[in-house]
C-alpha cells in the first residue's frame, strides 16, 4: 500500500463517520506556550478547553509534527523520527470510548489488514471501561496491559488539555526484541495509534508525569494520533519510515552519496547515520518551509541542531562536500505531492541549508580534531571541560559531543559541562551589565520614579490632550527639579495622552505647557512598563517638577499614525488571504502616513498578487468597517481568534482590535474609528529583507493621495513633452522608442560602412615594411614580402579603432602590419594589428611608441593597443612605431 493510500484510507474511514478534514496547522504554532507543533490536537486546544466552539463536532487531519525530545534515539532505534505525519480524528463533546475503540480496531484489522494476533493494547492503570471495550472486541486479556502516567496519560507537555489514553501496538516479532508486550519493549511492540480520552486540565509541573492534573474539562473529547510513517513501514514490510515510499528518494540519495547500500537495521553506526541524515533533512525542509531559519535559540536552534547533526553524520558516512541542498530536494520529490510547501519553498530551503552546511563544515573541521584527540586520551568519561571548550571555542554543539563520545563507548561529564556553561553565562551577563552601566543607571532612575509616583496614567486612547502634572525631569542619569529654555530633558507626567512607542507604532509628539514654560515633545517611549518617558525640549520659559501641565498631542500626526496602524492590520489579513496563513507578521513600523510590514513568505510576491492585495485592502477599507476595540482575558481573546503577533509579549489582560469581520488582533496601538478613515492605501512595493522574510511598504491617507498627485504630475509632464494627452503618452512613447531604435540601427550600419571605406583607403596606403613611414595616401601597387600601414586617423571613436585596424589588415593582399593612431577622449590612442604567422606579437610594435605618448601598451597576440595623455606627441609616436615596424618586419 502506498503512503498516499494509507492517508486516504484513514480519511475515507472517518469521513464516512461524519468527520470533516481540517488542514494541518503550520509547524510554527499559533500558541506561545508551544515551540513547534507536536500533535494533531494542538490547533484544537481552544475547543478542548471549551474556550471556543468548533464549527463541527467531528474533525480529522493529517498533521505535520516535530518532536526533538528523543533526538538521541533518532537513528538508533527504528521507531523514532524527529518529523512525522500524524493521522488523527477528533471529537468535541461528541462520541467517546465506546465508538473510537471499536473503530480503531476495525480500521487497523479490517481496512489496513493488520494481523489481529499481532496487535497489543495498553490502557491507563485504572481504566476498566477501556479494557472492557477491548475485551468485547475479542482482544485477549494477556495482550492488554495497564500502564501509568508516563505511558498512558497524554498532554502536550505544557499546561492545557490532557487525559488518559489507550494505545495500539504492533508486535514486529522476536527479532526486534524480547517478549512481554509494550510494557517491556517498545522496539518490538511498536506503538502505532494513541487514543486519548481528553477530559482533564493539566496544571504546571515538569516531566512526563511530574505535573498535576486539575479538574475536568467542560466536555469529554477524543483526540487520536496514528503515526503515518510507522504504519506505512509495517504495511510496506520495511523496518523504518526512511524505507517507505515517502522517503525513498531521499534515503536512496544518502546511500548513493555514501557510496554504499543501507545495511539494514543491524548495520550499526552506518545505519544510524544514514537514518539520521535522511530524517533530519526531512525535518529541516519542513521547518524552513514553515518559516523557521537557523539561529541560536528557540525554533531556530532546533533547526540548527538538526542540520548540524545531519551534517556530522553525513561526514561520518564519508560524504564530503555539499549534500543538504540536493538532499532536501529529494525530500520534496518524495513528499511534495502531499506537502506543496516543500515544492514552492524548494529554492529557499536549498539556500538556507547550504549556508548552514558551509558554515558548520568549518566548525567541524576544527572541532573534530580536538574531539578525536580528547576521545583517544580518555577512558570511561570525557571531561566536561573538553566538551565545554568544544562548545565555547568551536561552536560544537553538546549533543554532537555526546553522540561522538557515545559512539566511542564513553560518557561525558555533563555535570561539569553544565557548571562551566552556567559560570560562563553569569560572566557574560555581568560583563554586559558593565557595558550597559549607563543604561542600567537610567533604568534605576526610572524605577525610582515609578516607585515614588506610580504608573503613568495613559489617557491617549480617548483623546489627544489632558490636564496633568510634571512628576519628574531627567537629564541623562540625573534627576532635576527645573529645566530651562534650550535644554532637552526626559519628562514624566502623572497622566499622559502621548502614545509611547510600542508594537511598531511610533511614539507621539506634541507640546506640554506649564504655567512657567513650554516643552516641545519630540518622542515618547516606555522607560519601563507603565512609565511613559517624553523626550522634550524646553522651547520657552522654564519648567519645574510639580507644576500643573496641559499635555497636547500633535493630533494630525496621531491621526495619520492611526490610519497607518489600521491599514497595517487590514494588510496583514489580506496578505494571509492571498498568500496563505504562513504570511504572518514578523515586524512592522507604523508611522504617520506610512507603514512598513515584514512577514514570512518564501519568495517574491508577484505583481499580480500585490495588485490583488492592494485591491482587497482598499475595497475592504472603503466598505467602512467598524473598528471595535475591546478588552478581555488573554485566553478568551485567543479563543475568539485574535491574532497574537510573533515575538510580542502580552499580559493576561489584553486589548483586541477588530476591523470589520476579517481582522482581529491583539494590539495596544491607536486606530481610526472607521475603516474608511484609513484609506486609501498605496503599496509602494515589496522586497526581500532576509531569507524567508519579505517587506511591504505603503503610504496611507493623504500621503497616498499626495503620492498619486505627484505621479499624476509626472505623467502630465511626460505627456507635455510628447505633445499628446496623458492617456496617449504610453503609445506615443512606444512609437518614439521604436523610431529611436530604428535610427540607432541605421547609425550603426552607417558607421560600419564608413569604417569599411576608411579601411580600404588605408589598405591602399600600404608600403613595404622595410620602408614604412607614417602615411595616409594611396601608394599604387607595391610589391614586397611584408606590407605595412602606419597612419593617423581622424574622427574614429575609440571603441572602433581596433576594428578599423583589423579590417585594414584583412584588406592588405600580403602578410603585414597596421598601426593606427588617433586622439579621442583627450588621450592619444594607438592600435597595432599584425598577421599571424609573422611570429611577432602586435604589442611588440607599440612598446616604444606608447612611451612617447606617456603610457603603456597592452593586449595579446595579433591585436594590441596603447594610450597616453600626451596627445601632442601622437605624430612622433607614429614615427617611432613606423621605425619599430621597419626594424622588426622590414
Ligand atoms: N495527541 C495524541 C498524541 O499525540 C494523540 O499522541
Amino acid at each position: 500500500m502506498l503512503s498516499t493510500d494509507v492517508r486516504s484510507t484513514f480519511l475515507t474511514f472517518f469521513r464516512e463517520r461524519g468527520h470533516f478534514r481540517v488542514p494541518s496547522s503550520p509547524l510554527v504554532p499559533d500558541d506561545p506556550t508551544l515551540l513547534l507543533a507536536n500533535a494533531g490536537m494542538n490547533q484544537f486546544k481552544p475547543y478542548f478547553l471549551g474556550e471556543r466552539e468548533p464549527g463541527h463536532r467531528r474533525l480529522m487531519s493529517v498533521q505535520k509534527c516535530v518532536r526533538t525530545t528523543d533526538i538521541e534515539n533518532v537513528g538508533r532505534t527504528t521507531r523514532h523520527d524527529t518529523f512525522f505525519e500524524m493521522l488523527g480524528n477528533f471529537a468535541f463533546g461528541d462520541y467517546f470510548k465506546h465508538e473510537i475503540i471499536p473503530w480503531s480496531w476495525e480500521l487497523l484489522t479490517g481496512h489496513y489488514g493488520l494481523d489481529r494476533d499481532r496487535l497489543w493494547v495498553t490502557v491507563f492503570r485504572d481504566d476498566d471501561e477501556a479494557e472492557a471495550i477491548w475485551r468485547s472486541l475479542g482482544v485477549p486479556a494477556d495482550r492488554i496491559q495497564r500502564l501509568g502516567m508516563a505511558d498512558n496519560y497524554w498532554s502536550m507537555g505544557v499546561p492545557g488539555p490532557c487525559g488518559p489514553s489507550s494505545e495500539l501496538h504492533y508486535d514486529r516479532g522476536p527479532e526486534f526484541g524480547p517478549e512481554g508486550g509494550p510494557a517491556v519493549d517498545g522496539e518490538r511492540y511498536q506503538e502505532l495509534w494513541n487514543l486519548v480520552f481528553m477530559q482533564n486540565l493539566r496544571g504546571e509541573g515538569t516531566g512526563k508525569d511530574g505535573y498535576e492534573v486539575l479538574g475536568p474539562l467542560p466536555a469529554r473529547n477524543i483526540d487520536t494520533g496514528l503515526g503515518l510513517g510507522r504504519l506505512t513501514a509495517i504495511l510496506q514490510g520495511v523496518d523504518t519510515a526512511c524505507e517507505t515510499d515517502m522517503m525513498l528518494p531521499a534515503f536512496r540519495f544518502v546511500q548513493e552519496r555514501a557510496g554504499r547500500e543501507y545495511p539494514g537495521r543491524h548495520g550499526g553506526e552506518v545505519s544510524t547515520s544514514m537514518r539520521v541524515v535522511a530524517d533530519h533533512a526531512r525535518t529541516a525542509a519542513f521547518l524552513i518551509a514553515d518559516g523557521v531559519l537557523p539561529s541560536g535559540d528557540g525554533r531556530g536552534y532546533v533547526l540548527r541542531r538538526l542540520l548540524r547533526r545531519a551534517i556530522r553524520h553525513a561526514r561520518l558516512l564519508g560524504i564530503e562536500g555539499p549534500l543538504l541542498a540536493d538532499l532536501t530536494g529529494r525530500v520534496a520529490d518524495g513528499l511534495g505531492g502531499e506537502w506543496p510547501e516543500l515544492v514552492s519553498g524548494r529554492s529557499l530551503i536549498a539556500k538556507v541549508v547550504s549556508v548552514e552546511e558551509e558554515r558548520f563544515d568549518r566548525t567541524l573541521r576544527q572541532g573534530s580534531r580536538l574531539l578525536e584527540s580528547a576521545i583517544s586520551k580518555s577512558s570511561g568519561s570525557l571531561p566536561g571541560r573538553t566538551a565545554f571548550e568544544l562548545h565555547d571555542t568551536y561552536g560544537f554543539p553538546i549533543d554532537l559531543t555526546l553522540d561522538a563520545a557515545r559512539s566511542a563507548g564513553l560518557t561525558v561529564d555533563e555535570d561539569e559541562f553544565g557548571r562551566l556553561l552556567e559560570a560562563q553565562r553569569r560572566q557574560a551577563h555581568e560583563a554586559s551589565q558593565g557595558r550597559k552601566g549607563d543604561a542600567v543607571a537610567r533604568q534605576d532612575l526610572y524605577r525610582g520614579v515609578l516607585a515614588r509616583h506610580g504608573r503613568t496614567e495613559f489617557v491617549g486612547y480617548d483623546g489627544t490632550s489632558a490636564e496633568s502634572r510634571v512628576v519628574a525631569l531627567l537629564d541623562g542619569s540625573e534627576s532635576r527639579t527645573r529645566a530651562h529654555e534650550g535644554m532637552t530633558v526626559e519628562v514624566v507626567l502623572s497622566r499622559s495622552p502621548f502614545y509611547a512607542e510600542a508594537g511598531g507604532q511610533v511614539g507621539d509628539t506634541g507640546r506640554v505647557v506649564t504655567p512657567s514654560g513650554t516643552l516641545e515633545v519630540l518622542d515618547t517611549r516606555l522607560g519601563l512598563d507603565g512609565l511613559h518617558v517624553h523626550t522634550a525640549r524646553v522651547v520657552a520659559g522654564e519648567v519645574g517638577t510639580g507644576e500643573e501641565a496641559e499635555a497636547v498631542v500633535d493630533a494630525d500626526r496621531r491621526a495619520a499614525t492611526a490610519r497607518s496602524h489600521s491599514a497595517t492590520h487590514v494588510l496583514h489579513a489580506m496578505l494571509k488571504r492571498v498568500l496563505g496563513e504562513h504570511a504572518a507578521q514578523r515586524g512592522s513600523r507604523v508611522e504617520p502616513g506610512r507603514l512598513r510590514f515584514d512577514f514570512a513568505h518564501f519568495g517574491a510576491v508577484t505583481d499580480g498578487e500585490l495588485a490583488t492585495v492592494r485591491t482587497l485592502v482598499n475595497d475592504y477599507l472603503l466598505d467602512d468597517p467598524d473598528v471595535r476595540v475591546w478588552e478581555a482575558d488573554r485566553a478568551a481573546a485567543e479563543a475568539a481568534g485574535a491574532v497574537a503577533l510573533f515575538g510580542e509579549k502580552y499580559g493576561d489582560h489584553v486589548r483586541i482590535v477588530d476591523i470589520g469581520d476579517a481582522s482581529r488582533e491583539l494590539c495596544g496601538g491607536t486606530h481610526v474609528g472607521h475603516g474608511a478613515q484609513a484609506g486609501p492605501v498605496h503599496l509602494l512595493g515589496e522586497s526581500s529583507v532576509g531569507s524567508g522574510l519579505r517587506r511591504i511598504e505603503a503610504l496611507t491617507g493623504p500621503d497616498a493621495l499626495r503620492h498619486y498627485d505627484r505621479e499624476g504630475e509626472l505623467l502630465r509632464e511626460l505627456a507635455r513633452l510628447l505633445s499628446v494627452p496623458a492617456d496617449q503618452a504610453p503609445d506615443r512613447l512606444r512609437q518614439r522608442l521604436a523610431t529611436l531604435a530604428e535610427a540607432e540601427r541605421e547609425l550603426t550600419a552607417l558607421r560600419a560602412a564608413d569604417l569599411s571605406s576608411r579601411a580600404s583607403v588605408l589598405a591602399r596606403s600600404a608600403q613595404p615594411a622595410s620602408g614604412v613611414v607614417p602615411h595616409t595616401g594611396p601608394t599604387g601597387a607595391v610589391a614586397a614580402d611584408v606590407l605595412a600601414v602606419c597612419a593617423p586617423v581622424d574622427g574614429v571613436p575609440a571603441d572602433s579603432l581596433r576594428g578599423l585596424a583589423s579590417e585594414t589588415l584583412g584588406l592588405i593582399p600580403r602578410p603585414g602590419a597596421v598601426v593606427l593612431g588617433t586622439v579621442a577622449d583627450g588621450k592619444a590612442l594607438l592600435v597595432a594589428a599584425v598577421s599571424e604567422g609573422l611570429g611577432i606579437q602586435a604589442r611588440d610594435l607599440l612598446g616604444d611608441a606608447a612611451r612617447v605618448v606617456g603610457g603603456g601598451a597592452g593586449g595579446r597576440g595579433p591585436l594590441a593597443n596603447a594610450g597616453g595623455r600626451r596627445t601632442d606627441a601622437l605624430p612622433e609616436a607614429l614615427a617611432v612605431a613606423a621605425r619599430t615596424v621597419r626594424n622588426v618586419l622590414g
